[in-house]
């Protein structure tokens, strides 16, 4: 048997699950292989059209591919932004289809985790012990998640970030490239760490953080805090974004 794949999202985080997906392919000696049909977006640009191509595989056109796929599919969830990926996970739901959990071998899951579908774990990416890991969660290359912590759905974790015991990230939390959460602490739902940040006390809930100790930036301020809106069919062009 053949995990048949389909890659949503023609976008940096698209392309670089395919890589890890190809890793999985190549490490499947003896166990199930995988094979990437293509990629599906509803709004992709000319030039990650053309990026999907050079990887030698084909784009396939829009999400509502999916309709027609066959049998036994799933789809890798290839969609950077908390915001975005929680959208677009929710209008994919009309097809029905299994998400992939797409772990590289190099990450690392510790015992009594436990996460949902669609969980995706860039290489370096470790999870300690007695985590719990919404569906959908993102852990880029080199981050860590530490003893005991609950990440919601749709949460990222970019590189490099440390999250660390006893924490809590509510839904769709993104904590940015090298930032820390310091222990026991909770970033509420929709909430941004910005990069380089420390967060040293709780973060409300829609709140975008920045800077060493991590304090709330001018409401408006930030691009991450407004709010993604998505066609029924799809997603749009402001975030293409690569984590
Ligand atoms: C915090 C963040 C959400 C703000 O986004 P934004 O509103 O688009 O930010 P802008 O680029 O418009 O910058 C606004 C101001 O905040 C500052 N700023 C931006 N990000 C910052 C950060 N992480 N720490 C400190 N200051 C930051 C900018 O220097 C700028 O200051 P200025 O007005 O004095 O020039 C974003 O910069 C960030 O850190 N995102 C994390 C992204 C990430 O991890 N990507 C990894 C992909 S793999």
């Amino acid at each position: 048997m053949t995990t048949d794949v389909v890659i949503v999202g023609a976008g940096g985080m698209g392309r670089e699950m395919f890589g890890v997906i190809r890793l999985l392919d190549a490490h499947a000696v003896g166990a199930q292989p995988w094979r990437v049909l293509g990629f599906v977006d509803d709004y992709p640009t000319e030039e990650n059209v053309a990026r999907v191509r050079r990887l030698g595989v084909p784009f396939l056109g829009p999400t509502r591919w999916l309709a027609d796929g066959p049998a036994g599919l799933t789809v890798a969830l290839g969609v950077g932004h908390p915001r975005l990926r929680r959208e677009t996970d929710r209008a994919l739901a009309r097809y029905g289809l299994p998400a992939a959990t797409v772990v590289h071998p190099a990450a690392e899951i510790g015992p009594d985790c436990v996460f949902g579908e669609g969980l995706f774990a860039a290489g370096g990416a470790r999870v300690t012990t007695n985590v719990v890991l919404g569906r959908q969660v993102h852990l880029n290359q080199n981050c860590t998640v530490g003893h005991d912590s609950v990440l919601g759905d749709h949460v990222s974790v970019n590189p490099l970030a440390a999250v660390s015991g006893y924490c809590r990230l509510d839904d769709g939390v993104m904590v940015g490239t090298t930032a820390a959460v310091l222990p026991g602490l909770r970033v509420g739902r929709d909430a941004v760490v910005g990069a380089g940040a420390c967060v040293t006390r709780d973060v409300p809930a829609g709140t975008v953080v920045t800077g060493v100790p991590a304090r709330p930036v001018a409401p408006g301020s930030a691009a991450d805090a407004r709010p993604v809106v998505v066609p029924a069919h799809g997603r749009q062009d402001e975030v293409d974004h690569p984590a």
